[in-house]
């Protein structure tokens, strides 16, 4: 049977794993895909650099443009990040050319993903993104596919390991928020731009994502109100824990009657709850379906194997024929409609 051929943009931590996984398990996704899933070509910065993986027998592209536009490749694995540039551009020309596209570039998507994911659907294409939300967490799967039944009422969760890591060592150590960023710096958990994490932003992205795949909008991620945890200091974290409380960066979005309403912030949850016991560098992504009720998931949401893990799954589903995008099709009708209702809180 006809090989699935993939072409992967950036070889990073995660492009690293996902190699790394399709090479390890290479008998086993082609049982499980009922076709064998193959790399064709690779696309990074270095290509001298070692990463512990044999890549001579892909093809390499300087360009990713290029890399988008070979006739051998079938699906283009983004994995390259940042909202604009080199990525986008090969993602356009990938989902123009017909071809699928899958992305775990969370910023590209919360700012250009309905853009994208019109393009996927005027030619036939498939765009998703398990990967760019919650890491390892199948969160999106989960709402797509797992409560396909439900009327969604909230989904909310920690969606920044990094902010979560600071939060849960500044109570636990007693240290003051500065001591504590510059300890996650040194154990590299910040993003290049460390303020995407403190600031909010990167879980802000996550949850706009989340929202419109949960109330079938177009992502939304101006309409976000989002406060950092740069503000929070020790004292806000004890009087927290006085009363029975923990502080975490919480993203809530809800459907209203007066539209979607998403809030990314500090807030306060009680210490015994499933959110108040997230320690660390995870994730927990809370959906409450009308029939399903509330449904937890937790997990890494950053990491190699994680996050190739979640690329992984969409990898698989286009293997097995799915034609099904992240946003769903076809609802882009619907959701120009509904987010002319969105409403900042
Ligand atoms: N900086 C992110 C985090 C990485 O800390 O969760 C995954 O998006």
């Amino acid at each position: 049977t006809n090989p699935l051929r993939l072409g992967i943009a950036g070889l990073g931590t995660v492009g690293t794993g996902v190699v790394r996984i399709i090479q390890t398990h290479a008998e086993m996704l082609a049982q499980r895909a009922g076709r064998p899933v193959e790399i064709t070509a690779v696309s990074a910065r270095s290509k001298e650099k070692d990463r512990g993986i044999p890549l001579g027998d892909y093809a390499w592209e300087d360009d990713l443009v290029d890399l988008a536009s070979r006739d051998d490749v079938d699906v283009l694995v983004e994995l390259i990040g940042g909202d604009a540039g080199p990525a986008k551009q090969a993602a356009e020309k990938a989902l123009l050319a017909g071809k699928d596209v899958v992305t775990a570039n969370k910023a590209m998507l919360a700012l250009h993903g309905q853009a994208l994911a019109e393009a996927a659907e005027a030619a036939g294409a498939v765009l998703r993104f398990e990967a760019a939300v919650a890491g390892g967490i199948p969160c999106v799967k989960a709402l797509t596919e797992g409560l396909a039944g439900n009327e969604i009422k909230r989904v909310l969760g920690v969606m920044n390991g990094t902010c979560n890591y600071i939060l849960t060592r500044m109570e636990q150590a007693g240290l003051p928020y500065e001591e504590v960023f510059a300890e996650a710096e040194s154990l590299g958990y910040l993003e290049a731009d460390p303020t995407l994490d403190v600031g909010g932003i990167d879980a802000g992205h996550k949850l706009a994502l989340l929202a419109a795949i949960a109330f079938g909008t177009q992502p939304n991620f101006d309409g976000l109100a989002i406060e950092g945890i740069e503000r929070v200091a020790i004292e806000d974290i004890r009087h927290a824990a006085d009363m029975g409380f923990r502080i975490k960066l919480l993203g809530v979005a809800q459907m209203t009657g007066r539209g979607l309403v998403q809030r990314m912030s500090p807030c306060l949850v009680p210490a015994g709850s499933p959110l108040g016991q997230l320690q660390g560098a995870t994730n927990m992504v809370v959906i409450e379906g009308d029939a399903s009720g509330q449904i937890v998931l937790r997990g890494a949401g950053a990491g190699e194997g994680p996050t190739a893990s979640a690329v992984l799954s969409d990898v698989m589903d286009i293997a097995r024929g799915t034609r099904l995008s992240t946003f769903g099709q076809p609802a882009i009708a619907l959701r120009k409609v509904r987010s002319a209702m969105s409403s900042v809180p």
